[in-house]
């Protein structure tokens, strides 16, 4: 099988998600088919993987024959329900879950998708090209106050306004990535740029409340001892997915029964936080920012 895109973290996700090698298993985020390639390889005759990406291309250029998985070219925001809707005893009877967020190095790396500082393209960004909104809308349409809210939260800008405030002013001059890194050739680091082009892109594709659903859903999904391994990229996702397995509720707010138990519905023992190793990292570097957090569902 050719990559597009080295499958992050594979060995540690392989060995932490699958425990029963019979069982059901969901790639929500199949972007060029490394962990579930990884997977199908792992799991018997029997085993199921089920395969999302919001990507339509992901999906064509990369899949995989394998009569054990079923492909779903959807949103895993909706996971639940196309579950539901596509076999109704899958929900609670899920093995192992895992979500390798962000974007594809084919997205990256495909100039007209304007994902990358790397080309000077049309700013698109979208990851599902059947949505209306890019980032070129987003610069041209977004207040001044609408976008000081997604650079302070999605770019982790600490005084978003001087950003904003040039972007309003120019707006009709910026229609290319390379229009908006001239815009800021002062600022012309690469992690300036990066938190820019961060934060433009989680606003287009709503990247967090998308994973914030998934998080919730994925109670529901999983049968009792099931895994979650999420890989987040910036600390913004990492912290949201820490508070979710410590808690079970996007709050992060760890309530307890009358006993004192944790009433959180993941097991802390199996919690746990992975990083790249180095030699993962000098051969991939865009594993460099990736932490993958594992927990399980308890039993009871
Ligand atoms: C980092 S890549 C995954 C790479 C994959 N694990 C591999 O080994 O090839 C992320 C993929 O997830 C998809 N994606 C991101 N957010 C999504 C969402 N909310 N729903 C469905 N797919 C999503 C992207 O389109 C992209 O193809």
């Amino acid at each position: 099988m050719k990559y597009f895109h080295i499958p992050v973290l594979l060995s540690e996700v392989l060995e932490n998600l699958i425990k029963d090698i019979n069982g059901i298993y969901i790639d929500t985020t199949f972007g060029s088919g490394g962990h579930s390639f990884g997977i199908l390889n792992k799991i018997s005759n029997q085993g199921k993987l089920f395969a999302f990406d919001q990507d339509q291309f992901a999906i064509i250029k990369n899949k995989i024959c394998d009569k054990r998985i079923r492909f779903f070219n959807e949103n895993f925001r909706n996971i639940q329900k196309i579950l539901k809707a596509y076999k109704n005893n899958i929900l609670k009877n899920v093995s192992g879950i895992i979500a390798d967020l962000g974007v594809s190095s084919y997205q990256i790396d495909t100039p007209q998708r304007g994902f990358s500082i790397r080309f000077n393209k049309i700013l698109d960004m979208r990851m599902d090209l059947s949505k209306q909104k890019s980032a070129l809308n987003i610069i041209k349409n977004y207040s001044f106050e609408k976008l000081n809210k997604i650079f302070k939260k999605y770019g982790e800008f600490k005084n978003p306004q001087r950003i904003s405030r040039k972007i309003v002013l120019n707006s009709k001059f910026i229609n290319t990535t390379l229009d908006l890194v001239n815009l800021f050739k002062r600022n012309n680091n690469r992690k300036f740029l990066s938190r820019l082009f961060q934060a433009l892109r989680i606003e287009v594709n709503d990247e967090i409340n998308a994973l914030k659903k998934l998080l919730k859903q994925s109670i529901n999904i999983l049968k009792p001892g099931g895994r979650l391994a999420i890989i987040s990229y910036h600390s913004l996702e990492d912290r949201l997915v820490k508070n979710f397995f410590k808690s079970g509720n996007i709050q992060g707010i760890i309530k307890y029964d009358k006993k004192g138990k944790n009433l959180s519905p993941f097991n802390k023992k199996y919690t746990k936080r992975i990083f790249p190793t180095k030699e993962e990292i000098t051969k991939n570097n865009r594993a460099r920012s990736a932490i993958l957090r594992i927990t399980q569902k308890k039993v009871c």
